[in-house]
């Protein structure tokens, strides 16, 4: 891969987007690549992902302008299904995708770490949807996740104003979980995500179904989703050992890792 690099670690992977001369903005193949990447996870072993950029300075500066500044309207319509189809893959990923934002998130930047389940960022990060600034409108679901995440309103300031924000504010705001120091960061990404890996698989991918699918639908029919999920953990052999080890009175025993099953 060009743009993309991937490295298992265990039960995790880290995905890097590596295009650090263009602050790792997203051109097509970027964007192809990235979702490739997705493909060729072993889903048998992987069981959480941190999606980083490469460099100290940037995260993600958008979406490629260079390559976007001849589109048609055609072709702007199919740039925009391309992002959306990757960022939804990453949103519906069965297992949970942690955003360590390390610099800039601008545009397609930000719009990449809010369709992953989980952000945290470094003290230097940049949050914004400069896209009003440039003639357009945000093109990888930022209209749509960002009011979902922050709230309309936030969201409209934001957007219409086309104003950068720093870490403590999308702290303050609700859109990353955590702000740490830069060199800190992907150690507390690969730490959540190693400490995620551990817990009973099937039930964490139930857990992000649950949430994602409820999400889109009234409370009645989420409590439907929950309930037929929650019953999907039951006779699974990580239920059956998660609840016999609680209730095991030894003290001395030693939880063993969960299987997958
Ligand atoms: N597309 C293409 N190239 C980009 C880029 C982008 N989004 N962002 C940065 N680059 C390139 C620059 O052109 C520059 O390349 P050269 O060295 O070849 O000149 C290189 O990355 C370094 O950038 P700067 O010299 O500009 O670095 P800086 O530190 O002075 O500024 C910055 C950093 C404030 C992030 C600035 O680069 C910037 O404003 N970038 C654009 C941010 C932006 O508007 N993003 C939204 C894009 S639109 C979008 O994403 C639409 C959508 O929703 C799908």
């Amino acid at each position: 891969m060009e743009f993309i690099l991937y490295e298992q670690k265990g039960s995790y992977a880290v995905i890097t987007i590596n295009r650090e001369k263009a602050l790792n903005a997203l051109n097509s193949t970027v964007l192809e690549e990235l979702d490739q990447t997705l493909d060729a996870v072993n889903l048998d072993e992987v069981r959480a992902l941190v999606l980083t950029g490469s460099g100290a300075k940037s995260f993600v500066a958008g979406a490629d302008i260079g390559e976007m500044s001849t589109l048609t309207k055609a072709e702007g319509e199919a740039f925009g299904k391309k992002g959306n189809d990757v960022f939804r893959k990453i949103e519906n990923f069965p297992i949970p995708v942690i955003a360590a934002v390390n610099g800039f998130a601008l545009g397609g930047g930000c719009e990449l770490s809010m369709s992953c389940d989980i952000r945290i960022c470094s003290d230097n990060a940049v949050f914004g949807q400069p896209e009003v600034g440039l003639g357009i409108t945000p093109g990888f679901g930022g209209t749509q996740r960002l009011a979902r995440l922050v709230g309309a309103g936030m969201a409209k300031q934001m957007i219409y104003t086309a104003r950068n924000i720093k870490a403590d504010e999308a702290y303050r705001i609700g859109l990353v979980n955590a702000v740490y120091p830069q060199e800190e960061l992907l150690a507390a990404a690969e730490k959540m995500a190693s400490g995620i890996a551990q817990n009973a698989p099937i039930a964490v991918r139930n857990c992000k179904k649950a949430i994602n699918q409820g999400l889109d639908v009234d409370m009645d029919q989420a409590i439907v989703i929950e309930e037929k999920l929650f019953g999907d953990c039951f006779e699974t052999q990580d239920q059956r050992y998660g609840m016999a080890f609680f209730l095991d009175k030894n003290k001395d025993k030693v939880k063993e890792p969960f299987k997958n099953c």
